[in-house]
């Protein structure tokens, strides 16, 4: 069965639904509902399960919201950063089945060349997941007020950048001719920094590095993963599929972290956690797609599907 619709193809659904297993029912909450897809799948395989979705862009809560209006009640929308999603959802420790972070945005977000998340020709340099309800500043705005050293380290740390200080310091250099506010200017930018050729591969890269800091990516997952830990009831699964490595690296320290037996901090003398495991990784090595999901979906090609279960 297919998930796919043309707002967006999400990836790995077997897998995940095989380590989320909703049809041992209960409450479940999808914390990037997106288009829906996943929920969808969650519900359709879980006549027991309920749901609890949440996003930040309005445009997939409405989506996803048409989508799941035949499984009624089942199906709930909340419009939250996922870092806070328990709170704003108002679900009580211990209670959830499961929990699923499909990380970065949908099809529909880069399609829609309005919403400035793609380097397609002419598009005006946005980025805002929220689409900036909460004030938050643009890609635009963000080009505008860093400082020199301050893109270097988003170029750097988010978009693995060798040449960041140089984008930087063109960037720095243009803006005093001109914002640097749509993709055509940014990749102006590129090709006057990093010379040569510059592949749609590289324009992906540095749009990403800018779409991480705009919307405050790393953090928000940081805040996130304890919550969600202590939100699940026991046996319940966290499932994340991240497609950075820097997303990566801290879901699979933390669950390595939780699966640990004994989780003292390193001063304490003595263990006091009665060595007892939080929990254990379902997933010795991440998840990722198959050939044939790459070849249908491209985007599928970076997904690292990593699951943990609470004890
Ligand atoms: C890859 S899409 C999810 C697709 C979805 N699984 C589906 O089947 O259609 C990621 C979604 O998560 C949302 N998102 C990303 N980070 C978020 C955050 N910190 N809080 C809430 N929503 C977030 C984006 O707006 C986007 O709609």
């Amino acid at each position: 069965m297919s998930y796919d619709t043309p707002y967006h193809a999400p990836v790995l659904v077997e897998e995940a639904m095989e380590l989320l297993r909703p049809e041992r029912g209960g409450l479940f909450l999808d914390g990037t509902l997106g288009g829906g897809g996943h929920a969808e799948a969650l519900l359709e395989r879980g006549p027991e399960a309920r749901l609890i979705g949440v996003d930040r862009d309005p445009d997939a809560l409405a989506e996803a919201g048409a989508r799941l209006e035949r499984f009624g009640e089942r199906a709930r929308r909340v419009r939250a950063n996922f870092a806070d999603a328990v709170e704003a959802a108002g679900v009580e420790p211990g209670t959830l089945a499961g929990v699923l972070l499909d990380l970065g945005i949908s099809s529909h977000q880069i399609d829609e060349d309005a919403r400035g998340f793609t380097f397609r020709p002419g598009a005006p340099l946005d980025m805002r997941m929220g689409q900036g309800s909460a004030g938050e500043p643009s890609a635009a705005d963000l080009l505008a007020e860093m400082d020199e050293e301050e893109m270097a380290n988003v170029f750097y740390r988010y978009g693995e950048e060798r040449k960041s200080r140089r984008l930087a310091r063109v960037i720095a250099e243009m803006r005093q001719e001109a914002p640097v506010d749509t993709s055509d200017r940014l990749v102006e930018a590129m090709r006057r920094a990093l010379g040569g050729r510059i592949e749609a591969a590289d324009k992906a890269r540095i749009f990403q590095a800018l779409r991480i800091a705009v919307n405050e990516e790393i953090p928000a997952l940081e805040n996130a993963l304890e919550r969600f830990r202590e939100a699940l009831a026991p046996g319940g699964v966290f499932a994340v599929m991240s497609y950075h490595s820097l997303e990566d690296r801290l879901v699979k320290n933390a669950f390595r972290d939780w699966s640990q037996s004994c989780v003292c901090p390193p001063r304490v003398p003595r263990c006091t956690c009665r060595g007892v495991p939080l929990g254990e990784t379902l997933t010795r090595k991440p998840v990722s797609a198959s050939p044939e999901e790459i070849a249908r979906n491209p985007r599928a090609r970076s997904v690292r599907l990593r699951a943990w279960r609470r004890a």
